[in-house]
């Protein structure tokens, strides 16, 4: 089995091709949910607990945007949330996702601006581990945006190079400055693979945001 050092160079080597980062994802499916918990990343456990904190109702209807193996979606079902709809473009992921019976329904697809679901059509969208370098641009807040109902919650893990250096600064301060959406919650700085010499470097934060009219 390679080691998630490994798996983390291959995803920083497809640098943003979708082919390459769908083979590696597909490639990894198998062993992720073993990794990525024994890796300490604290995302998902920040992630959930604003879930907790800004979704009162069990019967939202959620979106886990980027789910991957249903890790996020997972403990939010053991949590008592009882309708959850996955996406992700990568197969082999879904194909874990769909076993753990925990979805209504799972898409294969991309987080862009124009995500073919509904508009309006979820009281909150979770993105775990996506918005990040090579995944999810940030014109992804665009479509996040649509098929969102209005005082809906977004609730999403973001690296700070992606803030920093991919786009997600402006974007973000664009979409408070037209007031299409409002900041619920900020985590701190967290390292993102805390027990990993290699990338002490990478770094995360949590945000939740409210859909406002504009
Ligand atoms: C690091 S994994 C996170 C998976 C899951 N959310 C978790 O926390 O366990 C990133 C996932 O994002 C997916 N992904 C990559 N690019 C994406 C895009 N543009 N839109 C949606 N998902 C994407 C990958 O297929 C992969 O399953």
């Amino acid at each position: 089995m390679e080691d998630l050092e490994t798996w983390l160079e291959r995803v920083y080597d497809s640098d943003g091709d979708h082919a390459k980062l769908n083979r590696l994802y597909n490639e990894w499916a198998d062993d992720y949910d073993q990794q990525l918990w024994a890796s300490g990343n604290p995302y998902i456990a920040i992630a959930t607990g604003f879930a907790g904190r800004h979704i009162q109702n069990f019967d939202a209807a959620i979106l886990d945007a980027g789910c991957g193996t249903g890790n996020m979606a997972q403990i939010l079902n053991q949590m008592g949330y009882r309708s959850i709809d996955g996406l992700d473009p990568s197969e082999g992921m879904l194909k874990i996702a769909r076993n753990k019976n925990i979805y209504q329904s799972l898409h294969r697809l991309y987080l862009d601006a124009e995500i073919n679901l509904l508009d309006a059509s979820y009281d909150a969208i979770v993105a775990a581990g996506v918005l990040t370098h090579g995944h999810a641009p940030p014109e992804s807040l665009d479509g996040m945006l649509k098929i969102v109902k209005t005082d809906g919650v977004i609730i999403f893990s973001l690296s700070e190079i992606a803030y920093n250096d991919y786009g997600f600064a402006s974007k973000m301060a664009e979409l408070e400055n037209n007031h299409s959406w409002a900041l619920l919650d900020r985590s701190n700085l967290f390292r993102t693979y805390p027990f990993s010499n290699r990338e002490a470097h990478l770094r995360h934060w949590v945000y939740a945001y409210r859909k406002t009219v504009n």
